[in-house]
């Protein structure tokens, strides 16, 4: 267990994929067997499975509690009267699309209130696919949450969070990502006034890292670098909503005591967070751009080797000093459907418009790369090595369409030129002159 002595309320465990284990009082986890007849401390042994049982060892995924109460000790759940806001899902469109950012709310909201749904390729009755949403939010959650319906990718923009969970708490912020387990209880508390970001819902197998191939043993994110937490339990017996999001419906009970009860644990199933700013950020040193590939985090694989449901990407900042090259993303059409988000900074394919907070859409074989004014500049510049800074853009990319909701189709939002950025590529052709 490698504690982080700087932080006095929070202790992460370090790795990705481990067995972590975790005790908030001592003997709490049981030795050499998972469900003793007389668990320590009265407390019950409780399993969250994130595979099917069967599932090859080296992609099982599943955690041992050791809990006050056993989660089942629940009222019949009620389907909430507020549902998620962004659905239901609109006209799908071979168009490029972007957004500007969405404001955040005067009214208080609080982190399920202030999901939106912008795209999706799945209902979550499969287990593949993915769904997108925004979060705005400018209260903390007084409930508490799990999604039934897949794991939960965090990307905050603004606003530093503390995501409290069964297995123990994560402070989060900007230049951060957090993974959340299908099914684990969360409550997310903000500790800035108000906080926004993007959420993507992964339907299909667990985020991981991806095979690093003639890379070799190290680079991209090293596993090292992922936090998990270490148990942290409320032994509160006051009224507490549960909520939960079930094939995109939000049900909800009342318990009469918290549900973050957890005093030990131990398991691969965990949620953990990871500081993009680790992620050694790899590319050329003699010409042209590897594929956007070389920036993967993590990754969602489908059972087609190298087709991805879900592939998170990051462009961070980074070296140029590819000679004889157009530097900038180059122009393509992708089999990959691409929805990309901004934290800070700018991007480099873009001159203006794509802003922090704001997203794009590019589907299957649409055609994108750079505006008019990056190629342009791009064709002219004298090459130099230089660094592009203050950046950190993403990209959610998925096998499947993504169907816009009808929220992201008629919020005010939504850019009605997005097109005309390519519309002033200059004719460059010289049929008499190479
Ligand atoms: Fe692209």
């Amino acid at each position: 267990m490698n504690l982080d002595a700087s932080s006095p309320v929070l202790g992460y465990q370090s790795g990705f994929g481990n067995e972590f284990s975790s005790e908030a009082l001592p003997g709490a986890l049981p030795v050499g067997q998972n469900s003793p007849q007389k668990a320590p401390y009265g407390l019950y042994a409780e399993l969250l499975s994130g595979t099917a049982f069967t599932m090859v060892r080296s992609e099982s995924r599943r955690t041992w509690m050791y809990r006050i109460q056993p989660s089942a000790n629940h009222p019949a759940f009620v389907k909430l009267e507020r549902q998620l806001a962004g659905g239901p899902l609109g006209q799908v469109t071979p168009n490029r699309l972007r957004w500007n950012p969405l404001p955040i709310p005067v009214e208080a909201t609080d982190f399920i209130d202030g999901l939106v749904g912008m795209v999706a390729n799945s209902g979550a009755e499969k287990p593949s696919g993915i769904s997108i949403y925004h979060y705005r939010a400018n209260t903390s959650m007084q409930r508490v949450f799990f999604n039934a319906d897949g794991e939960l990718l965090l990307v905050p923009e603004q606003g530093r969070l503390r995501i409290c969970t069964e297995l123990g708490r994560l402070d989060l912020e900007p230049l951060e990502i957090a993974v959340i387990p299908r099914g684990l209880k969360f409550r997310v508390e903000l500790l800035d006034p108000q906080a926004r970001g993007y959420v993507a819902e992964n339907h299909g197998a667990p985020l991981r890292l991806p095979d690093l191939g003639p890379i070799g043993s190290n680079g991209l994110a090293n596993p090292r670098d992922f936090l998990a937490p270490v148990a942290h339990y409320e032994d509160d017996q006051s009224r507490t909503t549960l909520v939960q999001k079930f094939l995109g419906e939000l049900w909800g009970c009342e318990l009469d005591h918290s549900p973050l009860n957890v005093v030990a644990w131990h398991g691969n199933n965990v949620p953990y967070k990871y500081d993009l700013r680790r992620f050694n950020t790899l590319g050329t040193v003699s010409f042209d751009h590897p594929d956007p590939s070389i920036f993967t985090v993590l990754t969602s694989p489908t059972s087609v080797p190298g087709l991805a449901n879900l592939d998170f990407v990051i462009f961070p900042p980074r070296w140029m000093v590819a000679e004889n090259t157009f530097r900038p993303p180059w122009f393509h059409r992708n089999l990959m459907n691409e929805f990309m988000g901004l934290i800070q900074g700018s991007y480099d394919a873009k001159a203006e418009g794509f802003l922090p907070g704001g997203a794009s859409l590019h589907s299957c074989m649409s055609a994108h790369g750079p505006d008019g004014e990056t190629c342009t500049k791009a064709i002219a510049a004298e090459l130099q090595p230089s660094k592009i800074d203050n950046t950190m853009a993403f990209m959610f990319e998925t096998s499947q369409v993504l169907r816009p909701s009808r929220f992201a189709l008629e919020c005010a939002q939504l850019q009605s030129n997005y097109d005309a950025c390519w519309a002033s590529l200059p004719a460059t052709f010289t049929p008499n002159r190479r």
